[in-house]
């Protein structure tokens, strides 16, 4: 350990009243540059903006201003170089950077931490990290949807079976099928944009928990990294980490629509399905078994579903029973938002592009619409508004109809007219019209319903909605996002 007061290690900076170094064991323990360094924009960011507010308010003055200015800039140009060395030694990314910025500038480098404590600091780049990365999220699933939405018009019509308990229940189209999921992605970007907005306030300025004696101006911090205010009370300012919570509450949700839609693709592209089929630039084939072609990157999307959920979790306990305000405890908060954010992104892109990929053969998916009766509630319908049976009977009544369908092996269009009055008279010619599937279909013209022109609309009312450009403020964040997102290789 250097006594030279160039910082060599965190006991340098703040161990004053330490006389022992740290143990290998604490250490290791202690350490999280290893995973936090990914915040070092969010850090050199929040510094600037903090020595900016401090020179601003007198309490550093011009030159030592310009000073740490130029060598954060320099950090900057150095970790985006890969030429600058992180140090398990110096603990985090906060004290790396400024021991670095102490190298680089001397003292101004040592006024830097004034009217600031790591509590805050590390608050606020976390804050900013989960901005983009919910940013980022938003913009996949955009992107997703509009995949979606080009397969859905192109298979607004498609026939195929709808299933409930995973069994044939009605045929409906595939377009329509797939717009549930644009509308499930839909609640995802909305939650994610909720976050946002409770997320928009900032902790830097509350310092350890208490506030600070300077006279420092945290609506000006605030607004320069974009925050819409400072955070009102400074011991939640430290202390809270709904803002995680909420990303990966917000990841989960979207992990298992991702992990549902992934199943639904796994059960398509079985030779007993054969509905899709996955492009070979996202399967495997066997390594023993030559005819496979198995849907690992559809697997593995519903399998680190597992991850986010988990991540979550694991915060939620991380938090519960923390004392006010600020627990070393809160440095788990970091890996499970990274992995989640990186596990979440990496299935968003790749569920887009193995969709987008992918085979659809629309008579498969015909042929499977007519097995198991999947006509029998148009029947049932027929007989109560063409022949005004109650539908309770006309329940029964069908029921008998499949049941004998069932006897004979045959589907209900192919009963003998005969057979069909046998079970009841009103059942004449006019009942054969609506079991066809594709009859089924084009009656379902409820709003919602699966009625290929109801499917059309819903694909220029969801373009409408989702796709449409997004306002000023939104793109602006959205390019600030995409532009300091970070590679997570730093
Ligand atoms: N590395 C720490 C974290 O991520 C930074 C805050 C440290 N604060 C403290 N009082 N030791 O939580």
């Amino acid at each position: 350990m250097g006594k030279d007061g160039s910082g060599s290690t965190a006991r340098q900076l703040w161990g004053g009243h330490f006389a022992a170094d740290a143990a290998p064991l604490m250490q290791r323990i202690n350490a999280s540059i290893g995973f936090d360094h990914r915040l070092w924009r969010q850090d050199i960011m929040g510094s600037m903006a903090h020595a900016r507010m401090l020179a601003a308010c007198g309490i550093i003055t011009e030159a030592e201003r310009d000073a740490i200015l130029a060598g954060l800039q320099r950090i900057r140009e150095e970790i985006a170089q890969g030429a600058f060395s992180f140090r398990p030694e110096l603990e985090d990314i906060h004290l790396n950077i400024e021991a670095r910025l102490t190298e680089l500038v001397g003292e101004p480098g040592r006024k830097l931490h004034t009217a600031r404590s790591r509590n805050d600091q590390v608050a606020t780049d976390f804050r900013m990290w989960v901005r983009e990365a919910m940013d980022r999220a938003d913009e996949l699933l955009r992107a997703l949807q509009e995949v979606l939405l080009d397969l859905a018009e192109a298979h607004a019509a498609t026939i195929m079976p709808g299933f409930t308990h995973l069994q044939a229940a009605q045929p409906v189209t595939f377009g329509h099928h797939l717009m549930a999921y644009v509308e499930m992605f839909g609640r995802d970007r909305g939650r994610l944009r909720d976050a946002r907005e409770r997320l928009q306030e900032c902790p830097l300025g509350a310092a350890a928990l208490a506030g600070t004696s300077f006279p420092i101006d945290r609506d000006m911090t605030a607004r320069e990294l974009g925050f819409r205010q400072p955070c009102a009370n400074s011991i939640d300012a430290v202390s809270d980490r709904d803002f995680a919570l909420e990303y990966l509450a917000a990841a989960a949700i979207c992990a298992i629509h991702l992990s549902r839609l992934a199943e639904e693709l796994v059960l398509w592209s079985t030779p007993q399905f054969g509905f899709v089929r996955m492009s070979e630039t996202f399967s495997s084939g066997s390594s023993i078994m030559p005819q496979k072609r198995n849907p690992d990157a559809a697997e593995l999307v519903r399998g680190k579903s597992g991850r986010v959920i988990g991540h979550l979790v694991a915060l939620l306990v991380v938090l519960k029973g923390l004392p006010l305000a600020y627990s070393k405890d809160m440095q788990e908060d970091k890996e499970a938002v990274f992995d989640a954010a990186d596990t979440l992104e990496l299935g968003l892109a790749a569920t887009r592009e193995m969709l987008r990929s992918m085979s659809v053969f629309p008579e498969r998916m015909r042929r499977a619409a007519g097995v198991g009766h999947t006509t029998a509630t148009d029947l049932a319908d027929w007989l109560v508004r063409a022949k005004g049976v109650p539908f309770r009977d006309a329940h029964r009544i069908v029921g008998q109809v499949v049941r004998l369908a069932e006897e004979r092996g045959v589907s209900l269009d192919a009963l003998d007219p005969r057979e069909l009055a046998a079970i009841d008279p009103r059942l004449d010619e006019g009942a054969r019209a609506v079991l066809s599937v594709e009859a089924s279909v084009a009656s379902r013209r409820s709003f919602g319903g699966t009625a290929p022109e109801r499917v059309r609309e819903a694909v220029q009312a969801a373009r409408a909605r989702y796709l449409a450009a997004t306002t000023g403020d939104e793109r602006e964040a959205a390019k600030a996002g995409r532009a300091s997102a970070d590679s997570g290789g730093a």
